[in-house]
C-alpha cells in the first residue's frame, strides 16, 4: 500500500454513516484523559470522532486531515453536539500542514496509515507544533498484528512498529513516556477476534 490521495479517502468518506463511528477510540481515552485540557491537534483525524470527544473535555482542536468530505462530516458533528466553537478544521496533508493554532499542548495522531517516510514526517511535523511540558499521542494498528491478528491493513509499510516510533521522535525533544504493543479485541463477521495496537504517548522537554 503505497501511499493514497485524498480522493481515494473522500470516496471511502462519502456515506452517509460514520466510516470509523462516532465512538472515540479506547487508547486516546485512557492515555489523554489525565491530561489538562488546552489546545489540540488532531492529525488526520478524519470525522472527528477524537477530535469531538477532546472538544468534550475542554480542548480546543483543530482536526487536520487532507479529506475534505471527512472534515465536512466532523464540522457538522460538532454542531450537533454543541462543541463547534472548540472544533476547528483544516484541510492540508499530514506532511506539510500549517495549522492555524501554531502552538499545542496535545498533538494527536490516530491510525494515520501511510508508509514509514511519510509517517515519520507528519510525527515530526507535528512534534514541532507541541509546547514544551505538552504531549504526543498516538495510537497505530501494530506491525505484530500482521501474524495472528485482525483488522487494519495488511501491508506491513504502513504498520508502525515500537521502534520506528521511537526512533521517529529520536532528536525531537521529547521523552518517551510510553511506546507499547496492547492487546485488544476487534469486532468481526465471525465474532470478537485478538487485534494489536502500538500507542505512544511522549512529553516534550522544557
Ligand atoms: C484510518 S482513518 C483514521 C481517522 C481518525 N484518526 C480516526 O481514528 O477515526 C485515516 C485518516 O488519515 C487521513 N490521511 C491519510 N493520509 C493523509 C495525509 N497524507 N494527510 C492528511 N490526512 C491523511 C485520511 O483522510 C483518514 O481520515
Amino acid at each position: 500500500m503505497a501511499k493514497v490521495t485524498s480522493d481515494y479517502w473522500d470516496k471511502k468518506y462519502e456515506i452517509e454513516d460514520f466510516l470509523y463511528t462516532k465512538v472515540e477510540n479506547r487508547f486516546v481515552v485512557e492515555y489523554c484523559s489525565p491530561l489538562k485540557p488546552g489546545r489540540a491537534i488532531d492529525l488526520a483525524g478524519g470525522e472527528g470522532r477524537n477530535s469531538v470527544w477532546l472538544a468534550k473535555q475542554g480542548w480546543t482542536v483543530e482536526n487536520i486531515d487532507f479529506s475534505p468530505v471527512a472534515l465536512r462530516k466532523y464540522s457538522d458533528y460538532a454542531s450537533e453536539v454543541g462543541v463547534a466553537s472548540k472544533c476547528l478544521a483544516t484541510v492540508a496533508d499530514a506532511t506539510s500542514f500549517v495549522p492555524q493554532q501554531d502552538q499545542v499542548e496535545l498533538g494527536l495522531i490516530g491510525y494515520l496509515q501511510t508508509p514509514g517516510s511519510e509517517l515519520k514526517k507528519a510525527i515530526r511535523r507535528l512534534g514541532k507544533h507541541v509546547v514544551a511540558g505538552g504531549h504526543l499521542f498516538g495510537v497505530w494498528h501494530a506491525r505484530a498484528n500482521l501474524a495472528g491478528g485482525f483488522g487494519g491493513p495488511r501491508d506491513p509499510r504502513v504498520l508502525p512498529t515500537v521502534g520506528f516510533l521511537k526512533r521517529a521522535l529520536w532528536g525531537q525533544g521529547f521523552d518517551v513516556v510510553v511506546c507499547t504493543l496492547r492487546d485488544g479485541q476487534i469486532q468481526t463477521k465471525e465474532g470478537l477476534k485478538p487485534s494489536i495496537t502500538v500507542v505512544l504517548l511522549a512529553r516534550k522537554r522544557g
